[in-house]
């Protein structure tokens, strides 16, 4: 094994948080194999592209992202130098052999569940020459590959991090690929996720985001035997001394159950912003989306999350244009939408995705409808964000700073509430948690200035 970087790497990430996790453990993953990381392609002796399968757009641009790639790698090539394309990710899962039939350039191509065979894949290139393709859903799991039994230690990325708890889904929205590239709903056990936390607080890690697809569907066994929801395993890791801050993303509605709104409510860790997606406001739409839950229900759920946190920032994703979406049906979400009221959410126009239940309707809504209903439906988005951001005006509040601004001496940290908030450093580091007052809002982004001088705060 060789401990210093004498190959590089280079990995581009697309897609969800879930993606920025999985290209982190790859990284980690190559490191004891004498690889560092580059942010050049051209440098790289490894390049995987870290893909996503969401959207048709997202899909298509990794292969032109490989036609630009097969130059850098032909020209190395042509000094005597090699380097190897991977893709890996949901398109790899998703399209597995033909990525290389469409582009022959390809070396590797494997799937998320299937990463923590780099190692071996890397072997096997370098013994046969063959392009390889690994995109079954192993028996054997993945993060039991990625522990520190096996050798891989998960190195930190930043004072704020990406756990992965839950994996997949079961729910088979009709528009989503999710379920397909990333298998059957999994949650990982409860030791295995302390542990990883344990080292990333080592590492100077103080805010910690759980990953899933489903994440408030978590339901992992604990060294007893039972079973922990999201909730108790929120509770369980605020009490580990250096975990400052917690949060969680993505919700489904149908997996919010009382003991989460409980801890949200009640454990000052856990931040207070859900990231619960609705995806449209009419109830024909939902039922053909199959989201197992009516515009009222979400409504009213909304209502009893918020009476037990009233300060809670609120996000969502959107689809409109799902095939057969009327104007009715658009205006449904608008008023779903002016009722609800969210401090930031997400918005996409339907893409038909291949294999899912809504990829062969025949009634879709034309292009330049679907562009008219994404911008009016953005716009009022934009204006809650604005008026959330307000809010937030002449307001007192802990930040953790997470990264350099613009300018010298600006630093840019997270509010509880997601918002980024940028002020004058003053002697204060990346890392600290400093208590602020906001002096200024717009839509994206606060101003604030700091008001006391602890980094004990959380
Ligand atoms: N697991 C999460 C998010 C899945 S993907 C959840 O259940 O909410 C993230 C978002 O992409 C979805 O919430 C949805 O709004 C959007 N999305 C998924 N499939 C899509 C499609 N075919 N076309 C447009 N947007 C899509
Ligand atoms: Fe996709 Fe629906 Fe599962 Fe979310 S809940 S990942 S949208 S199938
Ligand atoms: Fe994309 Fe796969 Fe995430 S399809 S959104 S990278 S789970």
């Amino acid at each position: 094994m060789s401990t210093t970087a004498d190959k590089k790497v280079f990995i581009k990430t697309y897609g969800c948080q879930m993606n920025v996790y999985d290209s982190e453990r790859m990284n980690d993953v190559l490191v004891p194999l004498g690889y560092g990381e580059t942010e050049h392609p051209e440098d790289a002796d490894l390049i995987i592209l870290n893909t996503c399968h969401i959207r048709e757009k997202a899909a298509e641009k990794v292969y032109s992202d490989i036609g630009r790639l097969k130059k850098l790698k032909d020209a190395r090539h042509s000094t005597g130098q090699d380097s190897l394309i991977a893709v890996a990710g949901c398109v790899a899962q998703a399209e597995g052999q033909e990525i290389i039939r469409r582009a022959p350039t390809v070396d590797m191509v494997f799937g998320p569940q299937t990463y923590h065979r780099l190692p071996n894949m890397l072997e096997k290139i370098k013994a046969g020459g063959k392009s390889i393709v690994e995109t079954e859903f192993p028996a054997e799991d993945k993060f039991d590959g990625l522990t520190s039994t096996s050798g891989h230690k998960r190195l930190s990325h930043g004072v704020a991090a990406f756990v992965t708890v839950q994996e997949g889904c079961d729910k088979f929205c009709a528009f989503c690929v999710v379920p397909f590239t990333r298998g059957a709903e999994f949650s990982r056990p409860v030791s295995q996720i302390e542990e990883e936390v344990h080292q990333l607080v080592e590492a100077g890690v103080r805010e910690f985001t759980l990953l899933g697809q489903n994440v408030n569907a978590y339901h992992g066994t604990d060294s007893d035997g039972t079973l922990l929801s999201l909730g108790a395993l929120l509770d369980r890791l605020s009490r580990i001394d250096g975990v400052d801050r917690l949060r969680f993303t993505t919700s489904h509605p149908r997996d919010m159950n009382d003991e989460l709104i409980d801890t949200m409510a009640h454990n000052d860790v856990v931040m207070p912003y859900l990231h619960l997606p609705v995806q449209a406001g009419s109830d024909s739409v939902l039922k053909a989306m199959n989201r197992q839950h009516t515009a009222q229900e979400y409504i009213d759920l909304i209502a009893k999350i918020r009476k037990a946190i009233p300060h809670l920032a609120l996000s969502g994703d959107f689809i409109v244009g799902f095939p057969g979406e009327t104007e009715q049906d658009f205006e449904d979400t608008m008023t779903l939408v002016r009722e609800v009221t969210y401090a930031q959410a997400y918005s996409f126009k339907y893409s038909v995705r291949p294999g899912t239940k809504a990829g062969d309707l025949e009634n879709q809504v034309p292009e330049e409808i679907k562009s008219v209903r994404l911008t009016k439906l953005q716009e009022l988005l934009m204006e809650q964000q604005l008026a959330f951001n307000e809010q937030s005006l002449e307001q007192e509040f802990n930040l953790l700073l997470e990264r350099q601004g613009r300018h010298e001496g600006q630093l840019i940290g997270r509010s509880p509430y997601l918002q980024a908030v940028h002020i004058e450093a003053k002697g204060h580091k990346i890392g600290d948690i400093v208590r602020v007052h906001v002096d200024k809002v717009g839509p994206r982004s606060l101003s604030a200035h700091i008001i006391e001088d602890t980094a004990q705060l959380n």
